[in-house]
């Protein structure tokens, strides 16, 4: 078994840059509009790729041009892409608003993501022969349950980034080897199984529902949570922040990649808080994602 297979979401990203978010029935001016590779499965992949893991890819996108610049991006990126599909809906795309603090909005259109249902056999030779298998929740929740019962069949690491957050079947919960949640995920979650969804000790309820759960926190960094271990918590590297979007997700691949290659976890955590404190830095979801170089040289810094 080697490498990581991401079964996810792609999207091409229309990134308006705004003073403000507007709120309902307001409209401002945007002084900035790009067009840019994303999608949580895409940016996942992506991280996981430039972090240092071999990758691949497994998702849909449609015949129009934006399917072809997420083809030509994964590829550029070394990321397999045999199994990337395409769909007759449109590629998905995501309308995402960015204020002045960095802080985002997002709009998604799935379009050809929510194609990729049913895996085929030669999907789950993929996802069989990887180390591990990481996902999200932009996609048909039916396709995370198959593709995690396949993974967990043969041993495959279940990594599953439950973002946007849904309620999480029973099934799929029981497959899991690593939830990653942010705050406001890990307390959804928490309230949809019955646990209190206060902040304080969140992490270490949710061992309830996966043997390992992460919680991301924002400019305040990550904690990890293992049953029978106590919480490892590390503080973000402090940065000026830009953009955030795609923070989680390079946080994600990051992390993966690490355990992969046999990081321990805890150093695995500090691996991907370093990545995601380069990605806030600059604009765009794949475009602010670190090589691998540059994470280890952040690492390093905050050990100063
Ligand atoms: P997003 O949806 O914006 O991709 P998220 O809500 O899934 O992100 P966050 O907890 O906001 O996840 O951020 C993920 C990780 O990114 C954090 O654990 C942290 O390591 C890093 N990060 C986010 N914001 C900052 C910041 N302002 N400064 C440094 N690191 C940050
Ligand atoms: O997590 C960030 C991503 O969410 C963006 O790239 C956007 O496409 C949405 O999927």
């Amino acid at each position: 078994m080697s490498g990581i297979v991401v079964v996810g979401s792609a999207n091409i990203d229309q990134v308006f840059r705004v003073e403000r978010i507007p709120s309902p029935g307001e409209t401002v001016l945007s002084h900035g509009l790009s067009t840019a590779l994303g999608g949580k499965g895409q940016n996942q992949a992506v991280a996981a790729a430039r972090a240092g893991a071999e990758t691949t890819f497994i998702g849909a996108v449609g015949t129009d041009s934006f399917g072809e610049m997420v083809r030509a991006g994964l590829s550029k990126d070394s990321i397999g892409v045999s199994q990337l599909r395409t769909s007759a809906k449109p590629t998905g795309t995501a309308l995402i608003a960015v204020d002045g603090t960095g802080e985002n909005t997002i709009i998604v259109e799935p379009g050809a993501n929510s194609d990729l249902t049913a895996l085929t056999s030669a999907d789950a030779a993929v996802i069989s022969a990887a180390s591990a298998l990481v996902m999200q929740l932009e996609i048909p929740l039916d396709t995370v349950v198959e593709a995690a019962r396949i993974a967990q069949a043969v041993g495959t690491r279940v990594i599953l980034n439950a973002a946007p957050i849904d309620e999480l079947p029973q099934a799929l919960l029981d497959t899991l080897d690593v939830l990653i949640v942010n705050e406001h995920e890990a307390a959804e979650l928490a309230r949809d199984n019955g646990l209190a969804p206060e902040l304080d000790g969140l992490g270490q309820r949710l061992l309830a529902l996966v043997p390992m759960v992460i919680v991301t926190l924002g400019s305040q960094g990550a904690s990890l949570h293992r049953v029978g271990a106590d919480e490892v918590v590390v503080p973000a590297h402090r940065v000026t922040a830009v953009d955030a979007t795609g923070a989680g997700d390079t946080f994600c691949g990051a992390f993966a990649a690490g355990v992969v290659e046999g990081m321990r976890e805890d150093d695995a955590l500090r691996f991907a808080v370093a990545a995601a404190s380069i990605s806030v830095e600059s604009h765009g979801a794949v475009p602010s994602i670190p090589l691998r170089d540059a994470i280890e040289t952040r690492a390093k810094e905050s050990a100063l």
